[in-house]
C-alpha cells in the first residue's frame, strides 16, 4: 500500500510515528520503500551530498526534476516529497509552474522553506491539487540571512513566532510541517498545536515523524556531523539493515534520544 498524506494523518491521530529519509536515485528509493520508510524526501541536500556544493543555493529545478524522476522510477511504495529549490517559489507564478514540474516528475507533494510570506503560495498550490510541506526552523536556503546553520526558536519571542507561522501555514493549506533544528520543547508544542503531521530533524523525539539525510545516517557524510545525526550502519553492518534499524528506532520511539536533541 502506498503511503499518502491521509496515511500520515491517521498515524498522527493514532499517535504512531512515521519514518522519512532522503533519496536521490532509483536504487535507494526502492530499498527505502522495502525497508518500510514511509516518506522519501528528494531533498535539495543533494547539492551537498551528491554535487559537493557548500550550500543548497546552487541546486536548480533541472537537478530536482532529474532526481525526482530517478526516485520515482524506483517505484517506491513510499510517499515521494520533492524540495522546491532556492528561488523556485519566489512568486506565485513561478511556484505554480515549478511545483507542477516536480509533480509531473513523480513527486506526490512539494516542500517549501519559509514563514508567513508563503501562505498565499501554499493556498494556491493546495487548491490546485499540490500538497505542500512547510519547512520551518533552520531553513538552509536562508543560511545567508540566518548567519550559519544554527538552532532556531531559542528565545520565547522567536518560539511564539514559529508557532504562529506553523499555524498560519497549516491554515493556508499545508498538509505537513517539517521542523529543522529547533529546541525539543518547541517542536513538541508545535506538534500538539497543529492538526497536520509534523516531521522533525534535530527537533527532539516528540514530532510525529523523523527525517535524516541518507548519507548522514549511513555515516558516510564527509566533514562535520551534526549533533542530531546517528550512524545506523556502524551497528547494523549492512545498508538495508541500517535503514531497517532506523525505521524501527523511529517507530518505537528509540530515536532520537536527548543526545540527538536541543534543549530550550
Ligand atoms: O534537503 C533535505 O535533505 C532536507 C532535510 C534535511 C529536511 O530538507
Ligand atoms: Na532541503
Amino acid at each position: 500500500m502506498t503511503a499518502t498524506i491521509q496515511t500520515l494523518q491517521e498515524r498522527k491521530a493514532n499517535q504512531e510515528k512515521f519514518s522519512c529519509l532522503t533519496a536521490y536515485d532509483a536504487t535507494f528509493a526502492s530499498l527505502l520503500s522495502q525497508c518500510g520508510i514511509d516518506v522519501i524526501l528528494v531533498g535539495d541536500s543533494l547539492g551537498m551530498v551528491l554535487q559537493g556544493k557548500d550550500s543548497t543555493l546552487p541546486v536548480s529545478m533541472e537537478d530536482m526534476v532529474y532526481h525526482t524522476e530517478s526516485v520515482a522510477r524506483g517505484r517506491p511504495q513510499s510517499l515521494i516529497m520533492a524540495d522546491m529549490p532556492f528561488m523556485s517559489y519566489a512568486t506565485n507564478e513561478t511556484s505554480m509552474a515549478n511545483a507542477a514540474r516536480l509533480m509531473q516528475a513523480g513527486a506526490h507533494m512539494v516542500k517549501l522553506e519559509g514563514t508567513d510570506w508563503m501562505a498565499d503560495t501554499i493556498h494556491r498550490l493546495s487548491e490546485r491539487g499540490i500538497p505542500v510541506c512547510a519547512h520551518l526552523g533552520l531553513t538552509p536556503q536562508f543560511v545567508n540571512k540566518l548567519g550559519g546553520y544554527r538552532v532556531q526558536g531559542r528565545d520565547s519571542e522567536a518560539a511564539d513566532r514559529m508557532v504562529a507561522h506553523a499555524r498560519m501555514l497549516v491554515d493556508a493549506g499545508s498538509d505537513l510541517v517539517l521542523l529543522e533544528c529547533v529546541p525539543a520543547p518547541l517542536a513538541e508544542r508545535i506538534t500538539r498545536e497543529v492538526s497536520v503531521p509534523v516531521i522533525g530533524i534535530g527537533a527532539g523525539a516528540d514530532t510525529d515523524g523523523q527525517v535524516l539525510v541518507l548519507h548522514d545516517m549511513l555515516g558516510i557524510t564527509q566533514g562535520h556531523r551534526p549533533r542530531f545525526v546517528k550512524d545506523f550502519l556502524a551497528e547494523a553492518g549492512s545498508v538495508p539493515a541500517a535503514i531497517e534499524a532506523y525505521d524501527q528506532a523511529v517507530k518505537s520511539g528509540q530515536f532520537p534520544t536527548k543526545e540527538h536533541s536541543f534543549r530550550g
